[in-house]
């Protein structure tokens, strides 16, 4: 089979497509006919070198893929060859064949095409676990979004809205504003006004009676954060999601205690490895939701195989909406 080869850390734009060995399936894995890769801003990070889990070398980056089970290895009971999933790793997902194991296989709804299958799973996942476990929301509640119009982002506008809260999308335009209405957003804000400080919550605050938001899922990092924190409620849950500007904040401890507001992380890959079963409940529940017509995954670019580093370079010039997908 064909899949992109990394043998060393650096330039996005040095691994080549290469002929490998097709995979086999061990005991309670599976292997996956690639239909539609998920391109994710972390496999730019994971093929510079600067992401927190780093593959031994050579690997082939990439983190979910949707496609027909193509072979079942021992003791595989969920799904069987001919069976339309999506699936979720760590890495390897850039590639015509891909091993998985069974328990981060999802059966996809019949209406679900794979390339809108490969959008609805990383970043509705991170979505879900910030909106709910970690974010703590209650029905009702505002959530203001950051880098709204990006591939996490529109996706936790889209489940913040299909769990009924008041949703203000933070983007850096009006173009990508009514992109995030599209998918759900009541308001939305604009992150690139200058003193972001004194304008974003200036901002939040004429949406909000001056209350602020209860939870911030925060995808930007760098001053976006502390503009952003500071547009909590009272009470109200940062949940600290991405650093797409690629400057970490750091934050003073006595602004949570004197504002009665509380930071939180989040590291979605911990969940499907700690607790896969709790990931596969997440994505049946999502994939009700896509069923209703409440998640609308918006794929925006498509790219073959071969030209994965055009499509991460589109995270690099920031011009991401929505997501992208590789074709195999
Ligand atoms: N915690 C987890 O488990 C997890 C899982 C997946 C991803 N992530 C992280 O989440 C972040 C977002 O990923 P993604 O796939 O959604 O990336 P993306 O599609 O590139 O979206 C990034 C968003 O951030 C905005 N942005 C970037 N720099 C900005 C700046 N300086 N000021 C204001 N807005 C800015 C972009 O807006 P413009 O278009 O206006 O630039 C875009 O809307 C990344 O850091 C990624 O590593 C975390």
């Amino acid at each position: 089979m064909r899949a992109v080869v990394v043998h060393a850390h650096g330039d996005f734009r040095a691994p080549r497509v290469e002929d490998v060995a097709d995979p086999r399936p061990g005991a309670g894995e599976v292997v996956i006919g690639a239909r539609a890769i998920g391109v994710n801003y972390p496999d730019l990070l994971v093929i510079q070198g600067k992401y927190q889990f780093l593959p031994p070398k050579p690997f082939s980056p990439g983190k979910e893929v949707s496609g027909v089970i193509e072979a079942v290895g021992a003791g595989v009971t969920r799904v069987k060859p001919g069976d339309r999933v999506m699936a979720q790793r760590e890495y390897g997902c850039y590639a015509e064949k891909v091993l998985s194991p069974e328990a981060t296989v999802y059966p996809m709804p019949a209406a679900l095409g794979f390339e809108e299958g490969a959008a609805l799973g990383l970043a509705y996942q991170t979505a879900h676990f910030a909106l709910k476990d970690r974010g703590a929301y209650q029905p009702g509640e505002s959530v203001l979004v950051t880098g709204a119009s990006g591939g996490v982002g529109l996706a936790c506008v889209e489940v913040a809205k299909a769990y009924g809260a008041t949703v203000i999308a933070g983007v850096t335009s009006a173009e990508k504003g009514a992109l995030a209405m599209q998918h759900g957003a009541d308001h939305w804000i604009d992150l690139s006004q200058p003193n972001p400080r004194e304008s974003i919550r200036a901002q939040v605050h004429a949406l909000t009676a001056k209350r602020g938001v209860d939870i911030v899922l925060e995808n930007v990092g760098g001053e976006i954060f502390d503009s952003s924190l500071r547009a909590l409620a009272w009470c109200g849950r940062m949940v600290i999601v991405g650093f797409a500007s690629m400057q970490l904040p750091e934050m003073k401890a006595n602004y949570l205690l004197v504002k009665n507001i509380s930071a939180t992380g989040l590291q979605w890959s911990d969940y499907r490895e700690r607790d896969p079963e709790w990931v596969q409940r997440v994505q049946a529940e999502l994939y009700a939701l896509y069923s209703a017509g409440k998640l609308k995954p918006f794929v925006s670019a498509r790219f073959p195989l071969e030209r994965f580093a055009d499509a991460l370079a589109c995270f690099v010039e920031r011009r991401v909406q929505g997501k992208m997908i590789l074709v195999p």
